[in-house]
């Protein structure tokens, strides 16, 4: 934060000298200085008036969000919470969380102690690091209270109360509170692994502005309480589970598409090729990695996590996605 801080102070003052030069040729005596001066000086002052802007914004939302204190919250972990954890966990987290394997990619098993450089690993470092931390109790969620915890899931935010880059672009903010002490639940209950890895994510001054121009797409604000729609095989729910099933990470907010962006290529609507299958050929796509026209999902699609879909999870899914957004 403090280097992004003196960057920005460093433009800023960049900015006002470039203003005052602008000023300075404006008022000259001699023709070509004025018209050669004003313009060169002037388009320099909007360059880095508008980088002070959006790097200012950056700053705010990253370093100051507006979010409320964590609940005062004491998770009872019941073997119930702790089971609908599990399913949840190995589901939506473990994608990204699992420890590195040899190749640099998450392995997608446990232990789920991270260290996997998303930001590098998917091409846009340029913003800076961005590296899932260790979910275990080896690692900093140790010091965590629940409340705190269930603040990270709703409002993306650290103990300190910064936001969390990466994790502000996930919905997490849609989990019901029961679901969210579910997750917490079960995280108490893995052994403790360490990561030697320096975790979290540390936004360099172009991420700053990248984030302040929203061209990472808006964090969503999290509600204080959030009940999630009655579970079952309606389109309702499978919304729901297309919200932790991840679905609705990467093809967009109504699964149905998403552009490309600083952060990847476009991802396509599923809804065309999920609306010519009934629902044996759906779960079997999704349960086989193979659609019905015999090719296999590509690695970008990670069908290995969405197969742990339960059998009614999968039946509300194809309710979801077969009625209109
Ligand atoms: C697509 C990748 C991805 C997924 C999926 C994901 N995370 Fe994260 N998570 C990250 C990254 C990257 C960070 C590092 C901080 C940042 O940039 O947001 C992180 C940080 C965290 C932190 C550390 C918070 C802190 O205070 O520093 C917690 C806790 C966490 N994630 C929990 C979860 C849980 C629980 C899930 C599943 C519901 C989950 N994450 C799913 C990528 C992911
Ligand atoms: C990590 C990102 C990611 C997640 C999570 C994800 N997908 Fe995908 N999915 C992709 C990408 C990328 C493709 C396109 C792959 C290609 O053909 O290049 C794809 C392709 C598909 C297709 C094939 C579309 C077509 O017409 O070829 C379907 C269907 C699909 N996904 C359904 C789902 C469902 C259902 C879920 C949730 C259980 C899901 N996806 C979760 C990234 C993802």
């Amino acid at each position: 934060m403090l280097t992004n801080l003196i960057i920005w102070l460093v433009v800023l003052i960049l900015a006002v000298g470039a203003g005052w030069l602008t000023w300075r040729a404006v008022r000259a005596q001699r023709m070509w200085v004025k018209i050669a001066g004003g313009l060169g000086a002037g388009l320099l002052t909007i360059v880095l008036a508008a980088l002070t802007f959006f790097g200012g914004k950056g700053i705010a939302v990253t370093y100051f969000p507006s979010v409320p204190a964590p609940p005062a919250l004491t998770v009872a972990g019941t073997p119930e919470q702790i089971a609908r954890g599990d399913y949840l966990v190995n589901l939506s987290c473990i994608g990204c969380h699992s420890s590195v394997g040899a190749d640099g990619n998450p392995t997608e098993a446990h232990p789920l102690n991270g260290g996997w450089n998303i930001s590098q690993a998917e091409g846009f470092g340029f913003v800076g690091d961005m590296v899932a931390d260790n979910l275990t109790p080896g690692g900093k969620l140790a010091g965590y209270t629940d409340g705190e915890l269930f603040r990270v899931l709703r409002h993306r935010v650290d103990k300190e109360g910064d936001l969390l880059a990466f994790m502000s672009l996930l919905p997490t903010a849609q989990l019901s509170d029961d679901d969210v002490q579910s997750i917490i639940a079960y995280l108490r209950t893995l052994p403790p692994v360490e990561q030697t890895a320096v975790t979290g994510d540390k936004l360099s001054f172009v991420g700053a502005i990248m984030f302040g121009a929203g061209m990472f797409g808006a964090s969503e604000k999290g509600a204080e309480s959030v009940v999630a729609p009655a579970q079952g095989v309606s389109a309702e729910y499978g919304k729901y589970v297309a919200t932790y099933g991840e679905c609705r990470g990467c093809h967009g907010s109504d699964a149905a598409g998403a552009p490309a962006s600083a952060m990847g290529p476009a991802v396509p609507n599923p809804r065309p090729l999920v609306g010519t299958l009934n629902l044996d050929q759906f779960k079997e796509m999704m349960r086989t990695g193979v659609m019905p026209d015999g090719v296999a999902f590509p690695d970008t699609m990670p069908w290995q996590i969405a197969s742990r879909l339960t059998e009614d999870d999968l039946a509300a899914l194809y309710a979801y996605l077969t009625t209109e957004p």
